[in-house]
């Protein structure tokens, strides 16, 4: 069996990016070193295109696509980086942050929080936030985790993590 890469060449941010044949626009990009913003994937799990901060946008398709579903193809022109795109990112993490329990340094994730990176990242300030707390009981009886229900951004990595690593599905 011929393990010959294919590779493919195309345009992000106006930089040329040769990529394997196979990989998402954003594995592309960041292994060209091009940062886009990305929660729900995660290296070692399928894509799940759940938290909309990896849109890009792509010469051809009217809307913003998330580049961590989309393949990357040759000749692909792809910007990352528009008013539009910001716009919506921002969007994005305010739906989260808005059922998100204000107080992170009360959360033992504090200052290790992909989340609050990206918060700060974008520009997203408490101030516009309507938030709405979910009442949900935090559940302490397993020792491996904590399992609070009111810190969930619904990035599926945990379900992901059980049934594709573990091979449980339990959760
Ligand atoms: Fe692409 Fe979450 S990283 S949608």
């Amino acid at each position: 069996g011929g393990n010959i890469m294919q590779t493919i060449v195309l345009s992000i941010d106006g930089k040329e990016v040769t990529a394997e044949k196979g990989k998402t626009v954003l594995e592309a990009a960041l292994e060209a070193g091009i940062y886009i913003p990305h929660l729900c994937r995660h290296p070692d799990l399928a894509p799940l295109g759940a938290c909309r901060l990896c849109l890009v946008e792509i010469e051809g398709p009217p809307a913003p696509v998330a580049s961590c579903t989309t393949p990357a193809e040759d000749k692909m022109v792809v910007k990352t980086r528009t008013p539009r795109l910001d716009r919506l990112r921002r969007l994005a993490v305010e739906l989260i942050l808005a059922s998100h329990p204000p107080d992170c340094t009360a959360c033992p994730k504090y200052l290790k929080c992909e989340l609050q990176s990206l918060a700060q990242y974008l520009g997203v300030t408490d101030q516009r936030l309507r938030r709405r707390q979910k009442p949900f009981p935090v559940n302490t009886g397993n020792p491996l985790f904590v399992h609070d229900f009111t810190r969930c951004i619904l990035c599926g990595r945990c379900v992901r993590a059980c049934s594709e690593l573990r091979g449980v599905g339990v959760l």
